[in-house]
């Protein structure tokens, strides 16, 4: 696995399925109802779940240079040792037939509100633009999670496309979504990203 990454204040590690510590903590992040208040519905129940998330990001560091990492802390911050994984998140291509970067980040609550999700999603994006910045760094969001989209609007992303989420979508069917982009994107790559749910 490639190198970690530094920020200010977190250790940027690339997920590693192999890793079962690693996962272990990632799935109890995954899991837990706290995270998931903005949609109830993508609480993990199952480490299968977790692992598969991890398998894909695997392979997006394997072919594309980069994919999501596990997100530790340099210094103890609430309540955290230093050291301690606190969350996932980053930018890569989870899916290889769609040709977009995808930026995303979950963190469990405690350390909400420190400005941690906006410095995991600068590095994504500077990381992004050095492994393929041919491809078009993307987000979504649920309108309803204003923290969420705060943080790409931060790090300069444009709001792309908002509607309701495709009856397809397992999750998220009928919610307001919301597609960001760091540049314009082509109708039909952009619908293909909102279909995602
Ligand atoms: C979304 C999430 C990553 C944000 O993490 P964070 O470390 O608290 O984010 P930051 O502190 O970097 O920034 C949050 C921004 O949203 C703003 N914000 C937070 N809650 C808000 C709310 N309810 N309404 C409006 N703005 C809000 C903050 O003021 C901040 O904006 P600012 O940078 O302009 O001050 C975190 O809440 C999380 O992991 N949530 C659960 C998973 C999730 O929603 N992931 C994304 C979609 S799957």
């Amino acid at each position: 696995m490639p190198e970690p990454t530094l920020t200010d204040r977190l250790l940027l590690t690339p997920i590693d399925p192999a890793d079962e510590v690693v996962l272990g903590r990632l799935f109890a992040i995954q899991a837990d109802p706290a995270t998931w208040t903005h949609l109830p519905e993508g609480v993990e129940t199952d480490l299968s779940q977790t692992r598969s998330l991890a398998e894909d990001h695997a392979r997006s560091w394997r072919e594309q240079g980069l994919g999501w990492w596990a997100v530790g802390l340099r210094e103890a911050t609430a309540g955290f040792p230093e050291g301690a994984i606190v969350g996932l998140g980053g930018a890569g291509v989870r899916r290889p037939e769609l040709p977009a970067w995808n930026l995303g980040y979950r963190l469990t609550p405690a350390v909400w509100g420190r400005g941690l999700a906006g410095e995991l999603a600068a590095a994504a994006l500077r990381a992004a633009r050095l492994a393929r910045p041919e491809l078009p760094v993307t987000a979504r969001a649920l309108a309803r999670n204003p923290a969420s989209w705060h943080v790409l609007e931060r790090v300069g992303l444009s709001l792309a496309w908002e509607g309701p989420a495709p009856a397809s979508a397992p999750l998220t069917r009928g919610l307001t979504l919301r597609v960001y982009a760091d540049r314009p994107l082509p109708d039909e790559l952009l619908g293909r990203i909102a279909a995602l749910g």
